[in-house]
């Protein structure tokens, strides 16, 4: 019996072990993940001064989902706070206390936005840049030129924490803290798109639902919410707009009511987002949807 205890003691004390070394290196990784800087040269924009340019802008950034996480001031507010996952708070994007862009060259701004990358280099956390990254140069220059006119707003973020979850979730891919690493820095940038009724820039706007949908947009659990929050729906022809018309998608995203009888929560679904799109990009990005192969829900 005392040799049984013994052995149980020796094996306990070594998976005991074996989870301190998992965990340490575990965080040595992360951090090693989280510290790495990026070189990415200035690109070379042309901000727009004329007024039509400056309210595209301000449209884009609605539509984009900028405002939707740095609030409709831009002023910023805490994104995330979760004991589990971390503290997570949006910089202040205008020129009053706590601004993280007073300083911004136009490079600094381009680098933020299409790379997830600070003006020392770092990479910025949960800034979804990898949805950003295709953006064309004369939407990124209407969007900028609009985001240095923003009023000042005197807020200070909140410091991030990232919590023992939040790290593993992170290391399994499942958070995407880091999106610098999920962008490929070295793509060309096109000067700008067309903006036609086609399927292809659908795909070209459909960058603001895969964060939430999952890029191949068979919806799932939306990266960052808790557990027991509502999954995104499948947008494939393999969930409910298999059955849907143009007007009911457009009424969906515009008034916030499903066929299928849902009421949409604007704070689950960004619809209010999407009801920015005009005739011609709501009808692209169905058309893209309605190419998809029709695919399940990841898990
Ligand atoms: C999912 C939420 C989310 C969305 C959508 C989003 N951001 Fe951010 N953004 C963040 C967070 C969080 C940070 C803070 C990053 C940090 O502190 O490392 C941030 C940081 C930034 C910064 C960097 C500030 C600094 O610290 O230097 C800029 C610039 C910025 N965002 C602009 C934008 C613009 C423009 C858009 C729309 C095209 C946008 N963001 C959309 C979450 C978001
Ligand atoms: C912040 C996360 C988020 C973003 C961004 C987002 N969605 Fe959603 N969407 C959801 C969630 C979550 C649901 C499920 C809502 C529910 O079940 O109540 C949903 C539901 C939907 C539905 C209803 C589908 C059905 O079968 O009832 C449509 C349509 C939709 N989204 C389209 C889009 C489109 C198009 C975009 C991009 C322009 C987009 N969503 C961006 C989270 C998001």
């Amino acid at each position: 019996m005392r040799r049984v205890l013994k052995w149980a003691g020796i094996v306990l004390a070594g998976l005991a072990g074996v989870v301190v070394v998992a965990a340490l290196t575990g965080y040595i990784i992360s951090e090693r993940r989280i510290a790495k800087t990026y070189a990415i040269a200035d690109e070379v924009l042309t901000l727009p001064i004329d007024a039509a340019s400056l309210a595209e802008g301000q449209r884009l950034v609605t539509m984009r989902g900028c405002t939707d996480c740095h609030t409709p001031d831009l002023g910023g507010q805490v994104l995330i706070d979760d004991p589990m996952l971390g503290t997570f708070a949006t910089a202040n994007l205008t020129s009053g206390q706590g601004s993280a862009t007073a300083a911004y060259t136009v490079g600094d701004w381009e680098r933020a936005i299409r790379h997830g990358v600070g003006p020392d280099g770092h990479g910025l956390m949960i800034m979804p840049s990898y949805e950003y990254a295709g953006l064309s140069d004369e939407q990124v220059a209407q969007m900028i030129a609009h985001l240095r006119t923003a009023p000042p707003v005197d807020r200070v973020p909140a410091e991030p924490v990232l919590k023992p979850l939040g790290r593993a979730l992170y290391l399994a891919g499942q958070l995407p803290l880091m999106p610098a690493e999920l962008v490929d820095h070295d793509v060309a940038h096109v000067a700008s798109v067309p903006a036609e009724a086609s399927a292809e820039y659908g795909a070209y706007l459909s960058t603001t639902c895969t964060g939430c949908h999952q890029p191949n947009l068979a919806g799932g659990v939306v990266p960052g919410s808790a557990p027991g929050d509502p999954q995104s729906a499948n947008l494939t022809p393999a969930g409910n707009l298999g059955h849907w018309t143009l007007d009911d998608f457009k009424t969906a995203l515009r008034g916030g009511t499903t066929p299928e009888g849902k009421v949409l929560d604007p704070a689950v679904m960004p619809w209010p987002i999407a009801a920015q799109m005009t005739d011609v990009e709501l009808e692209a990005l169905w058309l893209y949807l309605q190419s998809l192969p029709p695919a399940s829900p990841a898990g």
